[in-house]
């Protein structure tokens, strides 16, 4: 396999994106950038004499931490999501595939232009309802599709996300040095770490992220995965998505709403928006879960708050895990 970047050629990328046919033979690149902050895999936004489009390619390891092992198909389930989802509803919402080199580990997408992922809320604290609506609504569509029975597993990468959600944020002894991240975080997060019964629902819903369901998962659907310019809304980066139960994308989705906000009401307000077959009880549980581990896990936030805003968030969100 090439591994493709920043850095490679561009006479290189020329002769292959060429040699593929994805480019013409008159196209020229002229430049190669990075379009945006990601960790797990290489992203570039290539341009050429005749337009712009994105390419991105997975490795055996996270991008950004080498060192750290990571399922190099993550690309083929990125792929099969969006060939899945590509029908009429959602076509406006996702970008579109323009390539795949399964034996390269690589898509060429559509570049979606300038837009912001809508990490802002969390230094806003709010969200528009229209923005809500238009999440759940995508939501509900992703949901809808039938799942082919050859859907892959992506069980390396369920596996690798239930450790850094359900299991190790809630070890005591997990080496994280959460008073880097702030002074006092670290004896905030012990009540939590000692709490049996808090820790026994947990491994429970852990069990349930490990398991098959029927729905169709985005499997990270959280602000850094929303991206927006001006009225149009769009969901990228389904590398997480598997065959499971509707109540995990609802509740990560409630949970960095609630994070950014401090509203545990949204939690009404996206069961109702979503419309559609879904546990209430199980999406609250496990928007609780993820509440504590975006604080006390290692996927931190780009979050300014104080200890005492992050202690009423664990402790709103105990209080949901075990309701
Ligand atoms: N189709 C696209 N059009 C425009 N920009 C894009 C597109 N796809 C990705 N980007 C930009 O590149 C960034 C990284 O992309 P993406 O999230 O898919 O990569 P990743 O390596 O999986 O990231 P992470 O480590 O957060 O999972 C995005 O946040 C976005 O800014
Ligand atoms: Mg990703």
């Amino acid at each position: 396999m090439k591994y493709l970047d920043i850095n490679t050629p561009i006479s290189e990328l020329q002769d292959y994106l060429t040699t593929k046919g994805w480019m013409d033979s008159d196209e020229e690149i002229s430049s190669v950038q990075k379009p945006g902050e990601g960790n797990m895999n290489v992203v570039l936004r290539i341009k050429t004499n005749k337009r712009s489009f994105i390419l991105k390619q997975s490795r055996p390891f996270v991008q950004k931490y080498q060192q750290i092992e990571a399922p190099l198909d993550r690309i083929a389930v990125e792929h099969r999501f969006y060939s899945i989802v590509s029908g009429e509803a959602l076509q406006s919402h996702i970008p579109k595939i323009l390539g795949y080199d399964a034996a390269e580990y690589l898509i060429i997408m559509e570049d979606l232009g300038h837009c912001e992922d809508m990490s802002s809320i969390y230094s806003s604290r709010s969200i528009a309802v229209n923005d809500l609506k238009k999440l759940l609504n995508a939501l509900r569509q992703i949901h809808q599709n039938e799942v082919p029975h050859d859907f892959p597993e992506n069980m390396e990468m369920r596996r690798l996300n239930h450790q850094h959600i359900f299991v190790l944020p809630f070890l005591k002894d997990n080496g994280f040095q959460l008073d880097t991240i702030q002074v006092g975080l670290q004896e905030l997060s012990l009540p939590y770490k000692k709490d049996k019964k808090l820790k026994s629902v947990i491994h429970d819903i852990g069990m349930i992220y490990l398991s098959r369901g029927e729905t169709l998962l985005h499997g990270d659907y959280y602000p850094g995965s929303w991206m927006t310019e001006a009225e149009n809304l769009y969901i990228i980066d389904p590398e997480f998505g598997f065959a499971g139960f509707p109540e995990f994308d609802l509740g990560v989705m409630a949970a960095h709403i609630i994070i950014a906000t401090t509203d545990a009401t949204c939690l009404d307000t996206i069961f109702d928006l979503y419309n559609s077959k879904a546990q209430k009880s199980l999406m609250t549980k496990v928007a609780g879960i993820e509440i504590m581990r975006r604080l006390i896990g290692l996927a931190q936030l780009p979050l300014e708050r104080t200890i005492a805003e992050k202690q009423y968030l664990l402790e709103l969100a105990r209080k949901m895990v075990m309701s």
